[in-house]
């Protein structure tokens, strides 16, 4: 257990961790029908921990519920306050939270008898999602799995049964010895990676691939689209990167809750750039943390203190 905090909030009670048990029966787990959230609180330089964006999450949270008609019976503020009880409850000052809302119900057949969902938060001590990386940028693969269009799946949510093509992208790179992958969309442009969104840098500007490139769009690409604009002054587009765009950019990195700024430094073995991590990247990386961490009082609206 022990990375774990002591408590789950499930269902509208915290009950301890080794409790929270759901049934192997239970639909959820058999069809891949559940909406989940991850977001981080981390220590701020006063000591106190900080949610960062909760709101932007739970809000998050709710809309990937309502694109697959799950019924979340808690309100956004009720939602918040679970998450915010959770994390003081565990006495972590960094930590990552999950909150998941699934099918509770030991029904097979894929119409569940309800759509009411069960929620349960739990939260426990997540480091670099990417190790090393974080520091000497990421060595990355094209995946041969393609992000599923729009009209297969709603990829703007956060649903569990997505990330079984995440996970078959992340095992492919990882056999081959890689740290991550990057998934192209079903027309063949960058889509992101199997956990995080993806921005190039090109004669000063960043790039991030659109909403209908498949993407989820990340609660930490908006926030390093709004910091590259307002704090260092360079321009976002928000359009579709072919490969080729992708191999002779001058930077590249990933954006993610878990991934937070991490750099690319190779793709299908071509270096990017200098084959080091970029000087916007750096800069864009540890502006975040700076933000995350409170040293930016003008991004205080973006921190829920617990
Ligand atoms: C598939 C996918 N894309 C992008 C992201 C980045 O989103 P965020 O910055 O909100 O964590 C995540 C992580 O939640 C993800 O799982």
């Amino acid at each position: 257990m022990s990375d774990w905090g002591r408590y789950i909030w499930f269902d509208g009670k915290l009950i301890p961790f080794e409790d929270a048990r759901i049934h192997v029966m239970t639909h959820s787990l058999h069809y891949g029908v559940g909406v989940f959230e991850g977001i981080r609180a981390y220590r701020t330089d006063n000591g106190r921990t900080a949610i960062f964006r909760l709101y932007e999450h739970v809000d998050r949270l709710l809309l990937s519920a309502n694109a697959y008609k799950l019924e979340i019976p808690y309100t956004r503020d009720e939602i918040a306050e679970a998450i915010i009880e959770v994390v003081r409850k565990s006495g972590f000052d960094d930590c990552y939270i999950r909150p998941i809302a699934f099918i509770n119900a030991t029904k097979l057949g894929v119409r569940p008898p309800t759509r009411r969902a069960s929620l349960a938060i739990g939260v426990f001590k997540w480091g670099k999602y990417l190790g090393e990386a974080y520091y000497k940028g990421a060595r990355v693969i094209t995946s041969h799995w393609r992000r599923p269009p729009s009209d297969s799946l709603p990829m703007n949510s956060k649903a569990t049964g997505h990330y079984i093509n995440s996970y078959l992208a992340t095992i492919e790179a990882h056999m081959k010895g890689f740290d991550e992958a990057i998934l192209l969309d079903s027309r063949g442009f960058i889509s992101e990676g199997p956990g995080q969104n993806l921005f190039i840098v090109k004669d000063t500007k960043l790039i991030t691939p659109p909403l209908h490139a498949s993407i989820l769009p990340g609660i930490t690409r908006d926030s390093i689209i709004k910091l590259a604009r307002r704090e260092l002054g360079i321009g976002v587009l928000e359009e579709d990167i072919t490969l080729g765009m992708l191999y002779s950019a001058d930077e590249a990195f990933f954006t993610g809750t878990a991934t937070e700024v991490t750099p690319i430094v190779e793709v299908d073995g071509v270096p990017i750039g200098d084959g080091k991590p970029g000087k916007v990247s750096k800069r864009l990386q540890k502006l975040y943390e700076d933000v995350v961490r409170g040293r930016l009082p003008e991004y205080e609206e973006w921190l829920t203190y617990v």
